[in-house]
């Protein structure tokens, strides 16, 4: 009897465990926002930039699979950290329909924006349906230039004396990174903006020396305890989240989303960065 007791117990106490740790990854850590504090050193820095704070933010997937709102509220709490610099990664929805266009009207009248400039590159998402919409990619390139937001698609823009240079999906219709980096002056201060990072191991480089600072992989969304991410959707599983010293003096910075693809997150919270920008 003692026995059977013991058994009814373990089993009802391992049901509770397993429901809370549900209800954990459903809904608390995938809107428990960290901010993530670190410093960046960029080559050629002009020294009154020294101590500049540079906010990194990526993956919205506004859209239908959860609510708008925690995108709202956490713009907001952006914005009171006051950023000199605001950079956005790409993956502005989760397209489904013309409808999320409305939605990012809606999201981006709280756009998050720098004292001295405000810069985004599109992700495969912005693409619309299986990552081939040009006309999707446009829309979304207008939305968001309306909104203040210097748009770089195999562009670059130098905002007093920091030069950002944004890469167009490597999922897209456009990725064509020589358009930009055959004309990249190294003896400026240079910031690379790139969606997906697999692009680090692509032969585009020309010399450049510097961040690339990356989203699209949400760290996986669920990582096991001391154990890779099971889900990744890049090429090289080197590159999952967080700062990662590649040869030629290059590091990649991979932010681990603010929104998600599907409202499940365990050990990998969502993510706003803020780099405290030093000369090198
Ligand atoms: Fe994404």
């Amino acid at each position: 009897m003692k026995r059977r007791k013991f058994i009814k117990r373990g089993a009802l106490a391992l049901g509770g465990l397993s429901l809370a740790t549900g209800f954990y990854t459903w809904q608390v850590e995938p809107f428990w926002l960290e901010f993530v504090k670190l410093k960046m050193s960029i080559p050629n820095l002009p020294s009154h930039f020294e101590g500049k704070i540079l906010m990194q933010i990526s993956d919205m997937h506004v859209g239908n699979r959860f609510d708008r709102q925690y995108i709202i509220d956490s713009f907001k709490k952006a914005q009171a950290f006051n950023p000199d610099f605001v950079v956005y990664t790409g993956d502005f929805v989760s397209y489904e329909s013309s409808e999320q266009l409305t939605q990012l009207q809606e999201v981006f009248q709280h756009v998050v924006k720098g004292k001295l400039g405000t810069v985004g590159i599109l992700g495969n998402h912005d693409y619309g349906k299986n990552w081939s919409e040009e006309e999707v990619a446009h829309q979304i390139t207008d939305i968001l230039t309306q909104k203040g937001i210097t748009m770089l698609r195999n562009e670059q823009v130098t905002f007093e004396d920091l030069n950002f240079i944004g890469l167009d999906d490597y999922w897209g219709t456009n990725f064509n990174p020589q358009q930009v980096m055959s004309k990249i002056d190294t003896q400026k201060a240079n910031l690379v903006l790139c969606h997906n990072p697999d692009v680090a191991d692509e032969p585009i480089w020309n010399q450049y020396e510097g961040w690339i600072l990356s989203g699209h992989t949400h760290g996986g969304q669920c990582k096991p305890p001391f154990l890779p991410p099971l889900m990744l959707p890049v090429k090289n599983k080197q590159y999952s989240a967080g700062k990662i010293i590649l040869d030629d003096k290059r590091t990649l910075y991979i932010n681990r989303a603010l929104g998600h693809l599907w409202q499940v997150r365990f050990n990998v919270r969502p993510e706003i960065t803020i780099f405290e920008l030093s000369k090198s």
